[in-house]
């Protein structure tokens, strides 16, 4: 039986993850360590309430002694680190938090991982670490071309220097010590659990609610979108296929405008669901600082080594993704009651 430690594996993808695994293989235990911030939710693990292969702790990645612990009091063969601070906006209001997590925490997990599993000829047996990274830290693309794995780190937001630095700190821990790491650097995520602080659950929330939809700039930002089972299953092939310490970009060629998403969730609520919800709810607010104009993810590499395809386009994706939420009020209200609500006040109230 093998162990895998997952990082933030309350949050919106750890969680999917989580149960995309223990959906797969019988044979394993995850010892899920998350510190459970505003974005983590012990809900979204419910269905695995008395599986013995699922051992959840609260615990921050920073701290070293109770990471040191748990790699002693479990045989761990696998790192995935999803843990970290993940909404772009707020890393322009609290940068400093996004340092602490996404770099300080990562340097920890990895310096605990290291030290439990470095042999006395300095080799790694065949432990495996997968960092979890984002197409963000390449930067910002043109109207044209694609970022590749070789494409220059160029961040520009709080959010995405903080991801390149850990992504620095691993290639070093590669570089350095052989410690036996992957990177994947995925783009847009969306799907089930997502925090309705992102477009499109923020979007799906808001109009069922028939509160206005905020669209940053001329919404003509450009993102890649990705059903988040199939980013699970990149993560699950590069942890177990990966060629150690290489770099694989994870993307569905699926470029979409703000406005053609905004537009596409609202057709599908007028459609399905309630037929005042229309484009009238659509408001056009303050652009966000420093916007990245376009992402385009080039995901040969992954495709031609290692057979990953994303297997859910986005029509079927879109569809699963707004039924998930219409099942899921009670989740939604979870999340949207308390600390949500200041938040929203201080992000779109003078926008
Ligand atoms: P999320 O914000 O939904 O979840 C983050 C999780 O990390 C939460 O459960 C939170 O409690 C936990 N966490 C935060 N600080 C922690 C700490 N110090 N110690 C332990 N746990 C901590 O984020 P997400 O969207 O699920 O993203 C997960 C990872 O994937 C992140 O590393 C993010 O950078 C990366 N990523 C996200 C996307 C996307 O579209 N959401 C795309 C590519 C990569
Ligand atoms: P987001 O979901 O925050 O992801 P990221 O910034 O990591 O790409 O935002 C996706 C796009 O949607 C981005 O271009 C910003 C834009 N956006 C809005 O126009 N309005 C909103 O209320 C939010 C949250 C995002």
């Amino acid at each position: 039986m093998k162990t895998y430690l997952v990082t933030g594996g309350a949050g919106f993808i750890g969680s999917n993850f989580v149960l995309y695994m223990l959906g797969t293989y019988d044979d394993i235990r995850i010892v899920n360590v998350d510190k459970l911030t505003y974005a983590g939710n012990l809900e979204n693990l419910a269905s695995l309430k008395g599986d013995e292969r699922h051992i959840f702790s609260q615990t921050d990645i920073c701290d070293k002694s109770a990471l040191e612990k748990l790699f002693s009091e479990y045989e761990v063969d696998y790192v995935v680190n999803f843990a970290a601070e993940s909404h772009v906006d707020r890393s322009i209001l609290i940068p400093e938090l996004f340092a602490q997590t996404n770099v300080m925490g990562t340097v920890t997990l990895l310096d605990v991982a290291k030290r439990a599993w470095e042999q006395t000829d300095g080799t790694f047996g065949d432990h495996r670490y997968l960092q979890v990274s984002t197409d963000e830290v390449y930067g910002s693309l043109g109207a044209e071309g694609y970022f590749k794995e070789t494409t220059p780190l160029d961040p520009h937001s709080p959010y995405s220097a903080s991801k390149a630095s850990a992504d620095l700190f691993v290639k070093a821990y590669g570089d350095t010590y052989r410690f036996p790491a992957n990177i994947t650097r995925c783009s847009n995520n969306y799907g089930p659990f997502q925090f309705p602080e992102k477009l499109i659950p923020l979007v799906i929330n808001n109009a069922l609610d028939h509160k206005s939809l905020p669209i940053y700039g001329d919404g003509m930002n450009v993102r890649d979108w990705l059903y988040v089972e199939d980013h699970c299953k990149a993560i699950d092939l590069v942890l177990h296929k990966g060629v150690l310490r290489e770099v694989y970009n994870v993307g569905g060629h699926n470029e979409r405008s703000n406005n053609f998403i905004v537009h596409r969730v609202i057709e599908y609520i007028h459609d399905h669901v309630d037929a005042e919800v229309t484009d009238t709810l659509i408001t056009y607010v303050e652009d966000r600082k420093g916007h990245d104009r376009r992402y385009g993810i080039d995901p040969e590499k992954i495709k031609d080594d290692l057979g990953w395809y994303p297997a859910t386009t986005f029509e079927v994706g879109i569809e699963k993704t707004i039924e998930w939420y219409l099942k899921n009020k009670v989740w939604m209200e979870h999340v949207t009651s308390g600390a949500y609500q200041g938040y929203y006040e201080k992000m779109y109230r003078n926008r």
